[in-house]
């Protein structure tokens, strides 16, 4: 399979890089700049490399940098924004600082006649975001665009097929991005774009055919996307030999549980163990407020169960997790401070003996999961579910967690998501739920006083869940879940609406 190395040396849109390449149908995959070695990438036979953008400037000490021979090894490159700076550093070109006249945003380019730019109108916009620029290409480099204030907005050397540009191709917003990428893979790297989804899912199902086969094969699932696709990826593989264990720890949404079990035993007809562990759950949490308290607790007990689970299945060979390439990505690089801790089954291995991992989709983006989820037939409300967060509605109910206070939740939850789908926003908001407050207040039904519950409603539009803006809703939309809310769930006298974004808000409350 021809391959794309997109060399990361810390900028932001480094997965968009890897993204816009395989909407070409060309595999790229994404290492950081210290985690591979100039022999490695040789070695690998990749068809083109991209040097991506960056935070510093080359001249700092501190910056990253690779060895100058990559620029020699006869595989075409293209160097994006510090990338290509970077390059003209490599080849002793001329670097410099923009101080005063650094160019952020959409931006005119004009082009002159290069592979790159084939089919490409000699002025159109493009996205720019840099202080340092390119004052002199180095020599064998020859520039082949230009801004009203940036000399070298692209350079190339076409004998050993290196190109630079100092703008963001990967970003909609360069008007003529797709077409530059298109021309860097096909007409320069010569790909012939051979990565397709189809054939990833049959490849995959024939590979784990032959791989696993006669195998005991154990797959913890949530229910949740990826769990989800790697379960009927694997099934269609080797049936019977997946076992899927789902821990219902009573802490899911309003019918969520027997929807998954439905789906999974019922029109997959998989091998699946549902384990009921509402009680246990609920006891372990009894009195606990404390937000971090309530996710280590849950954490923990889904190991325990798991534990329990597995001791009666004995020894597996094979346990399967849903890991997807962000994931992969995210991992190799540095700690950042824990603002939660984050529920999924990465503790797992630890209590369950077997002899592999295996991570069928470690190399696809979500997106790519919810193709071949579709692909593999998985329903739609499943393949486009909205991010659940592990510890469930545990971390919706504030404060101390009953069963009550989990069915009000459930109620008002499920009227408001009825609401957006009614309205048909589901597409228009990345993720909206209801939270229960442990504030009270009063109210009046008929003629009666009442002091019940404060709910909340929460929807975000989002890209990357590192960021959110609250959803502007429509009044009428949430003026009808509320008074839904308060007419039809018993315990609740008010429902407010959050407006607050990501930072300085988390998505979740707790
Ligand atoms: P926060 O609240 O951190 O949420 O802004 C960002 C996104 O992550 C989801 N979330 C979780 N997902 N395990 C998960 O798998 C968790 O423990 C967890 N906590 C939050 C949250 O729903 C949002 O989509």
């Amino acid at each position: 399979m021809e391959k794309i190395l997109v060399l990361d040396f810390g900028g932001q849109y480094n997965q968009l890089i890897a993204r816009r390449v395989r909407e070409h149908h060309v595999y790229a995959e994404i290492k950081p700049y210290n985690k591979i070695t100039i022999d490695e990438i040789k070695e690998t036979g990749y068809k083109g490399i991209i040097f991506t953008g960056g935070p510093n400037s080359v001249y700092d000490d501190k910056s990253p940098h690779y060895d100058a021979e990559i620029l020699n090894i006869g595989i075409p490159i293209l160097g994006i924004c510090y990338g290509a700076q970077l390059m003209a550093f490599m080849a002793d070109g001329m670097v410099a600082s923009a101080e005063n006249s650094s160019e952020y945003g959409k931006t005119t380019v004009k082009v002159e006649g290069s592979l790159l730019f084939k089919g490409i109108p000699e002025e159109s916009v493009c996205w720019m975001s840099h202080t340092d620029f390119i004052k002199i290409p180095p020599m064998g480099f020859k520039i082949i665009a230009k801004t009203s204030k940036c000399p070298v907005a692209a350079m190339c050397d076409e004998t050993r097929n290196l190109y630079g540009v100092q703008f963001h191709p990967e970003v909609t917003h360069t008007i003529y991005g797709k077409q530059m990428l298109y021309n860097f893979l096909f007409e320069i790297c010569s790909c012939h774009g051979d990565w397709k989804m189809e054939n990833f899912v049959e490849n995959s199902i024939e590979k784990y055919r032959t791989e696993l086969a006669g195998k005991k094969v154990l797959l913890a699932l949530s229910g949740g996307v990826d769990s989800s696709v790697a379960a009927v990826l694997l099934h269609k593989a080797i049936g019977q030999n997946l076992t899927c264990v789902f821990v219902d720890h009573g802490l899911l949404r309003k019918d969520e549980g027997d929807f998954v079990e439905k789906t999974f035993r019922e029109k997959f007809g998989m091998n699946l163990i549902r384990v009921n562990a509402e009680e246990r759950f609920l006891r372990k949490l009894s009195s606990i407020t404390e937000p971090e308290q309530k996710r280590k607790i849950i954490g923990e007990e889904f190991i325990r169960v798991f534990e329990d689970e597995a001791k009666k299945i004995g020894k597996v060979d094979v346990l399967v997790q849903g890991t997807i390439y962000p994931d992969v990505i995210e991992s190799g690089k540095g700690d950042s401070a824990v603002i939660k801790s984050h529920h999924n089954v990465g503790g797992l291995p630890d209590v369950i003996s077997f002899d592999e991992i295996v991570e069928p989709l470690r190399d696809l983006f979500k997106d790519e999961v919810r193709e071949t989820g579709t692909r593999l037939g998985i329903p739609h409300e499943l393949v486009w579910r909205q991010p659940f967060p592990g510890p469930g509605l545990a971390v919706r109910v504030i404060g101390e967690i009953t069963k009550d206070k989990l069915d009000i939740l459930r109620e008002a939850d499920a009227i408001f998501r009825e609401e957006i789908a009614n309205a048909k926003l589901e597409k228009e908001t990345n993720q909206y739920f209801a939270l229960l407050t442990d504030l009270r207040s009063v109210g009046v039904k008929g003629d009666a006083r009442t002091y019940g519950y404060t709910v909340a409603l929460r929807a975000v539009t989002t890209d990357d869940f590192m960021t959110a803006e609250w959803t502007r809703l429509p009044y009428e939309v949430l003026e009808k879940a509320s008074s839904r809310i308060t007419n039809e769930v018993s315990g609740i006298s008010r429902v407010v609406y959050d407006i607050t974004s990501k930072p300085p808000a988390t998505v979740e409350w707790e």
